[in-house]
């Protein structure tokens, strides 16, 4: 099996949230769902005389995020257990706030925005990425055909950033300024062939425990047709699906 995790998906992502982040050398930056902490790390190799902290409401996504730090460093960065919507940061602690589609699912979004306004100082940046409609995101509709629609659920998810006027209002609500929308179209990795990128749909998604819970002749049936879309999407470099995403940039006020 080719070695795969979300940052291999997400590598042209990463590359576009990196221009805009601007790291700076001097910077401390937070960074929001940082998952198992590539872009906290990244951030922190930037930030040499800074620092960078990551907030993930998932402990065993920052055990790992820890592990890999523990492993690779950089010795400048720092994991916490969080929610970012409620967490009392310390006021205008950071230069910068940085986000790898980390931030669509808060319940109450402004009041997650402005927690983070507050913990940016007057001026701080935010740099994030987040996803643009289910209909523009071909991979999502790979899911929603296999799951039945399972990620499609209505509420805060993965798309709930997605209208740019809307997100603008909270944002600006929040305390943000100088808010800027860059169209990302580029595709989502999931595995060199489509039997890679099957086991690591599997194994990276919540397909398992999806599957487990249907009965065998749906979860038979849901199986298939994965390995039907995949090998639709398998390319010589690869599977890919279509994706589009807002680079979103703002200033605190
Ligand atoms: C799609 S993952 C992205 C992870 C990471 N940014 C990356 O790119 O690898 C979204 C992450 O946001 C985290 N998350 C969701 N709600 C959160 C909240 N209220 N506060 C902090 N993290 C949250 C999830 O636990 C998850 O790790």
């Amino acid at each position: 099996m080719d070695l795969f995790d979300y940052d291999a998906e997400l590598r042209p992502h990463t590359a576009h949230l990196r221009a805009a982040a601007r790291v700076g050398a001097g910077d401390r930056v937070l960074d929001i769902g940082c998952g198992t902490g590539q872009t906290t790390r990244e951030a922190g190799r930037a930030a040499v005389d800074g620092s960078a902290v990551g907030v993930d409401i998932s402990e065993l996504m920052l055990e790992q995020a820890r592990r890999i730090s523990d492993e690779e460093g950089p010795s400048n960065v720092g994991f916490q257990l969080a929610d970012a919507q409620v967490n009392p940061f310390p006021a205008n602690a950071f230069d910068l706030c940085i986000s790898r589609f980390g931030v669509m699912f808060f319940a109450d979004p402004v009041a997650a925005f402005s927690n983070i306004a507050r913990a940016l100082r007057p001026g701080g940046r935010l740099a994030w990425l987040v996803w643009q409609g289910h209909d523009r995101n071909e991979w999502a509709s790979m899911f929603s055909d296999v799951l039945a629609s399972a990620i499609a659920t209505p509420g805060r998810g993965p798309f709930s950033l997605a209208d740019p006027v809307v997100t603008e209002s909270m944002l600006t609500t929040a305390g943000f300024t100088e808010i800027t929308f860059t169209d990302i179209d580029e595709p989502v990795y999931y595995g060199a062939d489509s039997a890679a990128a099957y086991d690591n749909l599997l194994r990276l998604t919540g397909f398992t425990a999806f599957l487990a819970d249907l009965a065998p002749p749906g979860a038979e049936r849901a199986r298939a047709r994965l390995r039907e879309i995949l090998a639709d999407h398998q390319t010589d470099d690869g599977v890919y699906f279509d994706s589009r995403a807002w680079l979103l940039t703002a200033r605190r006020r």
